[in-house]
């Protein structure tokens, strides 16, 4: 979203919900603002507030960012000693004229390659026209939300040739065996045949991981090859290590020995995942049910959360604190997708779906049955779900869960979809 567009006869033009709404739904993909620093001088605490939060954002979280009050005044009397950052934001609750000579005051210490932000107060086109002509990048009108603020920046620092960034999916398990693997791996599947673009699972339970399994693969390169030098991958590299499963779908996959520990770094794995994500539409992102650094960084910078329950009070405890904890870091991300899986297992006791979505004080997004028969055939034929047994309810549980991660109707998913072209762009391959 641009902040604020104006028209010769825009005297004032508001953002209601829905706008509200469609505009952070688009904020959701993946624009990550690059390595800038970026100084904010404000007028007003809500819009400091604002800046703040959105600077503890995931998409900022490469750029260095500064918030102090005081307005256009403050940013003059700064920059008399200090040189000017890539990006300065400035808030001004003055009127057109005494804006505009602060701005140009500013401009006689503003570096080469500085651009500049203003936050007014008014919708004023007379006033934008003046601003833009003085070279100011964007005007935005205050109140402001911190998902306006990390669009607008994004919008100043995305490369407008660069091809768009992939998006990554991380699956977890509230519980161990609960199903996250399974769910991951049928949900790329359909992922892969939905929008006939290039999906990646990779296998980040490197010591028992089952996507080799599932899939009937048995290769040799994966993911550990990349984790272990992971200065060294790089789309070539990338193209390499997987293994490919159908047109569309490729296996990152795990080892699955036990002739190495794996004691995984941060940093190891952000620049696994960054590489997937500028080469590939969709990694989705096996994450084993434990609890360490990587494991949460990789939930926290996800584009998309899928939690795995079964109907038990562990799994309804953890489950509730992995959504507290994702909400509180993610404060401007959709929250998680919840399956409750293995639902209505004979004479097991189990929490009823109400009661779960009572507890949660939120409804799971799917339920999936308890059917031994039909997963356990599928696991052990190295099939998915979707191809042995397409007309199963659990296959069409897959494709849902799978469209709503892209965002796509049922229609586009019935005609074969316009979006799927529009995706297809995405692929390099
Ligand atoms: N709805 C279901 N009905 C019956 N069996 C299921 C269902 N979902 C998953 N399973 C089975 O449960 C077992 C565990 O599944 P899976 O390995 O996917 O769980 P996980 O959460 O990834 O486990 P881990 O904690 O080991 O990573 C598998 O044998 C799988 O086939
Ligand atoms: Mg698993």
């Amino acid at each position: 979203m641009s902040s604020v567009e104006y028209t010769q006869t825009d005297t004032h033009i508001g953002t209601d919900d829905n706008q509200r709404k469609t505009s952070q739904e688009s904020m959701d993909r993946s624009r990550v603002v690059p390595r800038i620093t970026i100084q904010a001088f404000c007028e007003n605490e809500e819009t400091a507030n604002a800046i703040s939060n959105a600077s503890g954002d995931r998409r900022l979280a490469k750029s260095h960012v500064t918030v102090q009050m005081g307005g256009a005044r403050a940013a003059n009397s700064f920059y008399q000693s200090a040189p000017t950052p890539n990006l300065i934001i400035i808030e001004s609750q003055a009127e057109r004229d005494a804006m505009l000579s602060d701005l140009d005051k500013l401009a006689e210490s503003c570096d080469a390659g500085t651009k500049v932000l203003v936050i007014g107060m008014v919708n004023d086109v007379v006033l934008y026209r003046s601003l833009m002509q003085r070279g100011v990048s964007e005007y935005m009108v205050a109140p402001l939300e911190p998902y306006q603020v990390i669009e607008a920046i994004a919008n100043l620092y995305a490369d407008p040739d660069a091809e768009p960034v992939g998006e990554v999916i991380a699956f977890v398990g509230a519980k161990g065996g609960s199903g996250s693997s399974t769910i991951c791996h049928n949900t790329a599947w359909a992922m892969s045949k939905i929008t006939d673009t290039d999906v990646v699972i990779s296998d980040f339970d490197l010591a028992f991981g089952t996507a080799g399994l599932d899939f009937d693969q048995d290769p040799v390169q994966g993911i550990a090859d990349a984790l272990s030098a992971p200065e060294r991958l790089d789309e070539v590299l990338l193209d390499r290590l997987l293994t490919k499963c159908s047109e569309n779908l490729s296996l990152f996959a795990a080892p699955s020995t036990l002739d190495h520990v794996y004691d995984l770094s941060e940093k190891q794995c952000s620049t696994v995942v960054d590489v997937m994500r500028s080469n590939l539409p969709y990694a989705f992102v096996d994450i084993p049910h434990m609890w360490t650094g990587w494991s949460r960084q990789m939930l926290v910078h996800a584009d998309d959360i899928i939690i795995t329950a079964t109907p038990d009070l562990a799994s309804l405890r953890n489950t509730k604190n992995l959504i507290d904890l994702i909400g509180k870091e993610r404060t401007n991300d959709a929250p998680p997708h919840i399956v409750l899986n293995q639902v209505n297992v004979p004479k097991r006791p189990e929490i009823s779906v109400a009661d779960f979505n009572k507890s949660l004080d939120r409804d799971v997004d799917f339920v999936i049955d308890f059917n031994p028969q039909l997963f356990g055939t599928a696991a052990n034929n190295g099939q998915m779900i979707l191809e042995f047994e397409p007309k199963a309810k659990a296959s069409e549980q897959f494709n849902d869960l799978a469209s709503k991660i892209a965002r796509i109707s049922d229609q586009n998913v019935e005609t074969g979809s316009a979006f799927a072209k529009l995706l297809g762009k995405l692929n390099r391959k």
